[in-house]
């Protein structure tokens, strides 16, 4: 079963140059696409979606541009609160959102904080989010934990350090999406997409409808994930459980 998918929402600048409009118009209908890829996410009963909405290297672009993208993330988190609660979705973070602006940043503290009473659907929201950065952060993390001796650098494995990356806790994801016709990962859950299944689509995001979201997830059943073994040992245990730590 499909229990998380992760997009990186591209090519909403080429689809407003396309359109001779300002890259703004482009990051405006992309915004407004996540609504609908929010809902239905929801309704094919995935539990997790993970949206990377800015990455870390992204503030490398124009000063105008990043002020856009903050003041329409501000936006988005203002509006979609009340569906938030209405979808009893409950949104989460991953990157270094104490970066963000002050107003961003204590608006997503309190809307996570509010619809931390939720359980049964999960939006992570990618802001100035960076894998590399992720890394560097649960490893110092995981030194504090052993200085305290809560952990023990003899017992390292995957299990314990995992839960120090800011996905700690949630299943890594099945499905890892990129739409826009990039054929690349742009330090996006380098870790947690291990064994992940991705899917490129040539559609650009703010054309990367419901429909199109189905059509990704047809395609991922149709898919045999092998985690190692051969596909004649995935057939035969098919009806026991695969570790989805691997
Ligand atoms: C994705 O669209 C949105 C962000 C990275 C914030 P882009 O802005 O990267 O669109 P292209 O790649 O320039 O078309
Ligand atoms: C990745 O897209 C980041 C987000 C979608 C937020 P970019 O457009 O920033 O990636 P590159 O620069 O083309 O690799
Ligand atoms: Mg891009």
């Amino acid at each position: 079963m499909l229990q998380h998918v992760a997009i990186i929402m591209d090519g909403n600048g080429r689809w407003a140059r396309e359109r001779n409009l300002p890259r703004r118009e482009g990051h405006l209908k992309g915004v407004e696409n996540v609504e609908k890829i929010v809902r239905k996410t929801g309704a094919l009963g995935i539990k997790y979606l993970t949206l990377y909405a800015f990455s870390a290297d992204n503030w490398k672009r124009p000063a105008s541009e990043v002020s856009d993208l903050m003041s329409l993330l501000e936006t988005f988190l203002v509006k979609q609160s009340a569906m938030l609660h209405e979808n009893k979705i409950r949104l989460h973070t991953i990157g270094r959102i104490e970066e963000l602006n002050q107003k961003v940043y204590q608006i997503l503290s309190r809307i996570q904080q509010e619809t931390s009473i939720y359980q049964d659907f999960h939006l992570i929201l990618a802001l100035n989010y960076g894998s590399r950065n992720e890394v560097l952060d649960a490893v110092g993390r995981y030194a504090k934990a052993v200085q305290r001796g809560i952990e023990g650098i003899s017992q390292l494995s995957w299990t314990t350090f995992r839960k120090y990356l800011s996905t700690g806790y949630f299943p890594d994801p099945e499905l890892v999406i990129r739409t826009s016709g990039e054929h690349r990962i742009s330090n996006f859950l380098l870790l947690q997409s291990a064994y992940a299944e991705y899917y490129f689509s040539p559609v650009y995001w703010p054309d990367f409808g419901p429909d199109c979201l189905e059509s990704a997830i047809e395609d991922y059943y149709k898919r045999e994930r092998r985690f190692g073994m051969t596909g004649d040992q995935i057939r035969q245990e098919r009806t026991a459980p695969i570790n989805s730590n691997l």
